[in-house]
C-alpha cells in the first residue's frame, strides 16, 4: 500500500515519524515537496519516503491520501485533483466538514476525518476518527489510540480539545520561567516541570476510570500547599476561563 501527504508540515511530519517508527505496512509514503525543508528532512530520515511537487501524482500513486493542508489551502487546492472511488482519503484539516470534503471530492471514495497530534511522532496519543472505519482505526491504534465517533457534530468536541494544546505548553513554560527567576537553571526548571507533569499524567491515566474529581480531593492535604493553590485559581476564575476558551473554539468550529 502507497501512503501519500498532501501537505508536508508539522502534523504531516509527526504522523510520518509515528509510521515509520511503527510495524505498519506500507510500501512507499508520497510527500508532497511543500514544505521544502520538512520533506527533504523526511527523505533523509527514512527509506521509503519519496517527494513529489505534483499533488495529482501524489493522488494518482497512493491508495491513502492524507490530507494536511491548512483549510484556505484545502478550499482551493482539493476540489481540483481528481481522486478514484478505491481510494481512503484522511483530513486532518480543522474546519472542513464531511459533507464539503465530499463535495470536493466528487467520487464516491472512503473520507474520514482524523485528528492526530503531535506526539503521535512518539507512537503516542488519542486519534478521534470520523465516521467509524475499521481500517483506518487498525492504522491509527498502531501509532496511537483511536477514538471512533460516529457523529461530526459529537467529533467537533475533539477538535475544540486540541485546540488547548498550545496553552497547555505555555502554562509548563510559565511555570518553568518562574523558577529560572528565582535562581533555578533553566535546564533543571524545566526537568522538574515536564517529569512532574508527565509524572501526574501518568497517575492520571492509570486512575482514569474514577471521576477526576478523586485526584483533585486526594491530592490536596487539609489547609496544605494544593489547597490553597486550587483556592486562588478558583479565585481568580482560571478554570472558567479554560471552560469559555473551549466554548470559543467550539463555536468557530461548529457553524
Ligand atoms: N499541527 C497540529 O498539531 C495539527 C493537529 C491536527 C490537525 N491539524 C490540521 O492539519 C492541517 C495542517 O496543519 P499543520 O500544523 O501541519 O500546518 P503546517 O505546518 O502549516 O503545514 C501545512 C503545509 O501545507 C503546505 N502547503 C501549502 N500549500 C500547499 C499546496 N498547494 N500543496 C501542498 N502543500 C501545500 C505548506 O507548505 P509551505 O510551507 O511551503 O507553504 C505546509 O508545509 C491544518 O488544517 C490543521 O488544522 C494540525
Amino acid at each position: 500500500m502507497n501512503l501519500g501527504f498532501i501537505g508536508t508540515g508539522k502534523i504531516s511530519s509527526s504522523v510520518i515519524n509515528g509510521i515509520c517508527n511503527s510495524s505498519i505496512k506500507y510500501k512507499k509514503i508520497i510527500i508532497s515537496s511543500r514544505n521544502n525543508k520538512v520533506a527533504n528532512q523526511l527523505k533523509r530520515k527514512f527509506k521509503k519516503i519519496f517527494i513529489e511537487k505534483d499533488n495529482q501524482k501524489i493522488v494518482n500513486n497512493c491508495n491513502w491520501i492524507f490530507l494536511a493542508v491548512t483549510p484556505s489551502v484545502g478550499e482551493k487546492i482539493i476540489k481540483n485533483l481528481n481522486f478514484r472511488s478505491n481510494q481512503t482519503i484522511i483530513s486532518f484539516i480543522s474546519t472542513i466538514n464531511i459533507e464539503n470534503l465530499k463535495k470536493m471530492v466528487k467520487v464516491k471514495a472512503n473520507v474520514v476525518r482524523a485528528i492526530p497530534l503531535p506526539p503521535i511522532s512518539l507512537g503516542k496519543g488519542p486519534v478521534p476518527i470520523c465516521p467509524p472505519n475499521k481500517k483506518v482505526k487498525d492504522f491509527f491504534d498502531q501509532i496511537g489510540s483511536t477514538i471512533q465517533i460516529k457523529s461530526e457534530k459529537l467529533s467537533i468536541n475533539f477538535w475544540s480539545m486540541s485546540g488547548m494544546m498550545a496553552s497547555y505548553y505555555n502554562m509548563l513554560n510559565i511555570m518553568s520561567n518562574w523558577l529560572v527567576k528565582k535562581g533555578i537553571k533553566r535546564a533543571d526548571a524545566q526537568k522538574y516541570i515536564t517529569s512532574l507533569f508527565l509524572a501526574l499524567s501518568e497517575d492520571a491515566v492509570v486512575n482514569s476510570k474514577k471521576n477526576l474529581r478523586h485526584l483533585v480531593k486526594v491530592s490536596q492535604t487539609p489547609k496544605g500547599l494544593n489547597e490553597q493553590g486550587l483556592k486562588e485559581m478558583r479565585k481568580k476564575r482560571v478554570f472558567n476561563s479554560i471552560e469559555k476558551t473551549l466554548s470559543l473554539i467550539y463555536k468557530r468550529l461548529y457553524k
